[in-house]
């Protein structure tokens, strides 16, 4: 599916969305229901189809939980996925998500949903240098967009992509690189969410970069950004959830509270909790 397919024009109705404003027929993106219990109500419906988007997130603060249950809810609709692990082993990802209720190991038995080792496909590009040329960074990039089309993957997760920023020598490669990665993905119709470990949420100060991601040069280029982080409420940190940014579409930009169940990630609005946000 082309990123064009994934606009359509609301001369009919349809359902929720699909009003016409003063007789002007409106154009909307359709989107790419995640699935995730709370996110898509949060995003008016999901995430734009062929988004590029950046989750951070503070360490534990249910990242890798969020992007797996985004693919895994893919997969069980019969969409080819895809992760790429780079922050641990794929046989402990699988091993730690099988506990939630929403994962299905069928699904990676029948293709649809497919975890590759980060590691793997360096060594397989031969790409086992501390630092990375253009060339290889274009390398990754096409290593990448070629298992996208070959699979047919409309799903995709980088977890994460700090790591193999640090091995991209200065800030204008790592732009090229997201930029062009996020540009092709979305002509295949992909959805992508490229996760950041983070060590604090928020605006640097001084330098006046914001601090959703690891390197603050991603965020302008990308469709869009969520943020997982704490809230210390009397002793207990409380886990959140917040979209800062998302083209194509409105939003909630409140903090969530973020709640990991067997059933996997949940969203509620942090005024049940008496939290001042
Ligand atoms: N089965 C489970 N049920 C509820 N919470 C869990 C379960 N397994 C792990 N967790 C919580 O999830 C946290 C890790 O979540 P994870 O999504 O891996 O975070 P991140 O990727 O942001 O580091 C753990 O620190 C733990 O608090
Ligand atoms: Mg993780």
């Amino acid at each position: 599916m082309g990123a064009s397919d994934g606009i359509e024009l609301l001369g009919k109705p349809r359902g929720p969305g699909s009003d016409t404003m003063l007789g002007t027929p409106q154009y909307k993106r359709d989107r790419c229901v995640t699935g995730v219990h709370g996110l898509d109500e949060i995003l008016r419906g999901g995430i734009p189809y062929g988004s590029t988007l950046l989750v951070g997130g503070t360490c534990g603060s249910g990242k890798t939980t969020l992007a797996m249950e985004f693919v895994v809810n893919g997969a069980a609709m019969g969409e080819a996925t895809a992760y790429f692990a780079a922050t641990e082993p794929s046989v402990k990802l699988l091993e730690n998500v099988r506990q939630f209720s929403f994962f299905d190991m069928d699904m990676v038995d029948k293709g649809l949903l497919n975890v590759f080792d980060m590691d793997v496909t360096y060594s397989w590009l031969g790409l086992t240098k501390a630092t990375f040329t253009m060339d290889d960074v274009n390398a990754l990039v096409k290593a990448i967009t070629d298992i996208v089309n070959t699979i047919g993957v409309t799903r995709l997760v980088i977890d994460s992509v700090t790591t193999l920023c640090y091995k991209i020598p200065n800030d204008q490669l790592i732009r090229d690189f997201l930029f062009t990665l996020g540009k092709t993905l979305a002509t295949q119709g992909c959805t992508t969410m490229l996760i950041a470990e983070i060590t604090s949420v928020g605006m640097s100060h001084g330098g006046g970069r914001s601090l959703w991601s690891s390197f603050g040069v991603e965020e302008a280029i990308l469709d869009g950004i969520m943020v997982l982080g704490d809230i210390d409420r009397r002793g207990h940190l409380l886990r959140y959830l917040q979209v800062i940014k998302m083209r194509g579409t409105d939003h909630s930009r409140a903090k969530y509270a973020l709640e990991l169940t067997p059933n996997g990630v949940m969203l509620t609005p942090m005024l049940k909790w008496g939290v001042d946000v």
